[in-house]
Order: C-alpha cells, then sequence, then structure tokens
C-alpha cells in the first residue's frame, strides 16, 4: 500500500458467502434435522392411531392419547411423534405441540424405563415428601451432582433407567408422602424405603406397588393410557380391580358411624336463589 492510500476492508462477497453458508452437506443437514424421521411409527401404530380415532365422532378428540400411544414408542413425545399426530389427526404442528407442552404428562426428553414421581405437595411435603425427593436426588445424581427434575439416571430406555420428577398432589393425600412408579402407587415412603425402592428398580427387580396394577414399565403403561391393554386382559384387569380405599382413607366415615354422626338431610326444597341483578 502506497503512502497516502486509504486502506479500505474488502467487505464479504455476498454470491461466495451465500454460496458457501448453504452447501450441500449443511442443507443435508438442516433437512435432517429439521424434517423429523417418522419411520419409527410403523403400520402396527397407524393402525393404533386409526382405532383411536374411530373412538371419537371428531378425530381430533383422539390427541391426548394419541400423544400417549407416541410415547409408548420412544419414551417421550419427540417433533417426530408431534409431526405423526398432526398428520393423522389433520391438524398443525403448532397446535399438537402446544397441547403437548401444556400437559406434564407428555415429556419432552426421553425417559427412563421407569418414571419414579415423589409428591411434594403440601402435605406430602410436610411428611416427608421433600426429604425423599431430595434423597433420591442425591442417591440417584452421578459425581455429587444431584439429579434434576426429569433427568434420567443411566440411559434413557435402556433397563433400569429411571427418570425422576417431583410431582404435584397425586390425589393420595391420606397415605402421605407418597411416589409413583410408572403412576403405580407406593404408599407411606420414607426416605429409606424409596432408596430401596429405586435399588430394585435399577437391579431389574418390579417391587409390586401398594395398591392397583403390577409394576410394568413406563412405555407398558402409555400403551394403556393410549387405550390398549395387555392380550390377557381378564388376568390384567382382575390385579386392577377391587378396593382402593384404605383404612386410613375411611377413617373419617368411620368415626362418624361409631359416633352416630350423619349428615343433615336436605330440605324438601331448596331456598330460592336471589334474583341476579340485570346489567
Ligand atoms: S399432597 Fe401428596 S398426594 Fe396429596
Amino acid at each position: 500500500m502506497g503512502a497516502g492510500e486509504t486502506h479500505v476492508e474488502a467487505g464479504p462477497d455476498v454470491d461466495v458467502v451465500a454460496a458457501s453458508a448453504i452447501s450441500a452437506e449443511e442443507t443435508e443437514r438442516l433437512v435432517t434435522e429439521t424434517t423429523p424421521d417418522l419411520s419409527v411409527f410403523g403400520p402396527d401404530v397407524v393402525a393404533k392411531a386409526a382405532e383411536q380415532m374411530a373412538r371419537y365422532p371428531e378425530s381430533r378428540s383422539a390427541l391426548l392419547p394419541m400423544l400417549h400411544l407416541v410415547q409408548s414408542v420412544e419414551g417421550y413425545v419427540s417433533q417426530a411423534g408431534i409431526q405423526f399426530c398432526a398428520e393423522q389427526l389433520g391438524l398443525s404442528n403448532a397446535e399438537v405441540s402446544a397441547v403437548a407442552t401444556f400437559y406434564t404428562m407428555y415429556k419432552r426428553k426421553p425417559c427412563g424405563e421407569h418414571l419414579v414421581s415423589v409428591c411434594t405437595n403440601t402435605l406430602c411435603a410436610v411428611l416427608g415428601g421433600d426429604a425423599i425427593y431430595q434423597r433420591l436426588q442425591q442417591h440417584l445424581g452421578e459425581g455429587g451432582q444431584p439429579l434434576k427434575h426429569e433427568d434420567t439416571s443411566g440411559t434413557p430406555g435402556e433397563p433400569g433407567s429411571i427418570t425422576l420428577e417431583h410431582a404435584e398432589c397425586l390425589a393420595a393425600c391420606d397415605l402421605g408422602p407418597v411416589l409413583q412408579v410408572n403412576y403405580e402407587y407406593y404408599d407411606n415412603q420414607t426416605p429409606e424405603s424409596a432408596v430401596e425402592l429405586v435399588d430394585a428398580l435399577r437391579r431389574g427387580e418390579k417391587p409390586a406397588p401398594t395398591r392397583g396394577a403390577p409394576l410394568t414399565s413406563l412405555r407398558d403403561v402409555e400403551l394403556q393410557l393410549a387405550g390398549f391393554f395387555p392380550e390377557d386382559e381378564a388376568t390384567y384387569r382382575s390385579h386392577v380391580d377391587g378396593p382402593s380405599a384404605a383404612v386410613e382413607t375411611l377413617r373419617g366415615a368411620q368415626l362418624a358411624a361409631d359416633r352416630g354422626w350423619t349428615a343433615p338431610t336436605m330440605p324438601e326444597k331448596a331456598p330460592e336463589l336471589p334474583e341476579v341483578e340485570k346489567k
């Protein structure tokens, strides 16, 4: 550069940038990453989806069970699962995604063979639910790092892998603190019993829940939530059917019966409600 000449940085050549920014390999990568592979949902899954849609006057009503169906295949609701539901139901990906991200039962990350849900809502929390959750976080964590909400110990989908989550009230406050494995109940837990339970799951055992159906895997349960039960349905139902009210559940009613307490009878004619002021 000679004296007096002004150096001007050469700007990028737009054509060169355009050509190099979207190379053939990059295009291929982008297409692969943004176009989900639906091949995991084979003819059997398509047939089940059709069966689900036939159960409703409006096929779109089958969306919730269909999300459980795709979750039973992949262990979570992937982008491919969302697109599968959208295509089957004639919905947009955005509509399916809005539903899938609203409900906590639809998981957005691959889950373990088992999903352990610890109730940390108020009653269970004060009875020990918080302590159970913290103990399991430490016990299932690695390298001194506690396992976080919805993280998995082990390789997702592999035998013995466990996804841990804290859950809102599991509707078993009378038996708290409770936890669920794949939505089956384990009542009156302690940090020690919870550790024993997850250790048994990691060894491949299936400890019997306190009540309800026998323990299977998260994917099996997802299929049941989708409305498909094991071949031998009679045997399956014989495990499930039965009283689910525990002594604790009925204690109030028992006390009332023992003491002769009854609820006041409803009057023959309910008092008129006051007129609502017209606007
Ligand atoms: S607070 Fe835990 S089951 Fe209700």
